[in-house]
């Protein structure tokens, strides 16, 4: 029998760089500042997001987002997710990171660690699917993740008054409540004590002041 080893998607050049963080803490809002900030000083960047950042994978964003939230089970959650990543490194990320570019990403892995991992309590393992998905199909991790920390209530109730400006068809996480969203909070700020590769971020500030924070962590990680 053939033996199934991990995939091994490492990166030899470019900045590979995700912005984590539990809904309206500005992740949107602080991956553009800083695109627009390092094109500012030469570099080339580009900026993209999950779920989606590619074709195919903009077709299972709106199958995730979209619809009932009881739509899909927790487990078809992880696979759509996890397929979705894999296109998204095969098509835009890594060609762009070959390419020698600073990649920007708001979200990644750690959402789904988080999202999917931590949130719906069925009694199975649901984080070490995430993981052991992560490892067999993806295999590369950021080399900086921005996790812009808010605490729930600050975070949902900019969600809901973005929300209200553009009410769209993804509906499917909206409303997680804040406790959830303390939860997650609480998960992502773990994450980042384990994780050298993190820097948390206050963003509880002004966008201006949190975008100047964001730049000079990553400028430090670039020199
Ligand atoms: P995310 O991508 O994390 O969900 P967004 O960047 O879309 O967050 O921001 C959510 C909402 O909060 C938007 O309406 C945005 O304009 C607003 N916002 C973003 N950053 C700040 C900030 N530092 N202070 C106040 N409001 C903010
Ligand atoms: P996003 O468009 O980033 O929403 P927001 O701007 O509100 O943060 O992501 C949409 C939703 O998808 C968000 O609620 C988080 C969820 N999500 C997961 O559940 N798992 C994942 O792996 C990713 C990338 C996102």
């Amino acid at each position: 029998m053939m033996q199934s080893r991990p995939v091994d998607m490492r990166h030899e050049t470019g900045l590979f760089i995700s912005l984590e963080g539990i809904d309206g803490s500005g992740k949107s809002t602080q991956a553009q500042l800083l695109a627009e900030a390092l094109r500012g000083l030469g570099h080339r960047v580009l900026l993209t997001r999950e779920p989606g950042g590619s074709p195919g994978a903009e077709e299972i964003r709106r199958l995730v987002l979209e619809g009932e939230a009881e739509r899909w089970s927790p487990e078809t959650e992880i696979l759509l997710f996890t397929a979705a990543r894999r296109d998204h490194l095969e098509k835009t990320i890594r060609p762009a990171l070959a390419r020698g570019d600073v990649v920007i990403t708001d979200r990644f892995a750690d959402s789904t660690r988080m999202y999917q991992g931590i949130r719906r309590g069925t009694g199975a393992d649901l984080r070490a699917m995430v993981d052991d998905l992560h490892t067999r199909m993806i295999g590369v991790e950021p080399d900086l993740t921005l996790l812009i920390d808010i605490d729930a209530e600050t975070g949902h109730s900019r969600a809901v008054s973005r929300a209200a400006s553009c009410a769209g068809a993804e509906q499917r996480f909206e409303d997680m409540g804040t406790a959830l969203q303390a939860r997650m909070r609480a998960g992502f700020l773990a994450l980042a004590r384990q994780e050298p590769r993190f820097a948390v971020i206050d963003g509880a500030r002004s966008p201006a002041e949190v975008a100047a924070d964001v730049l000079a962590t990553t400028l430090t990680k670039l020199a």
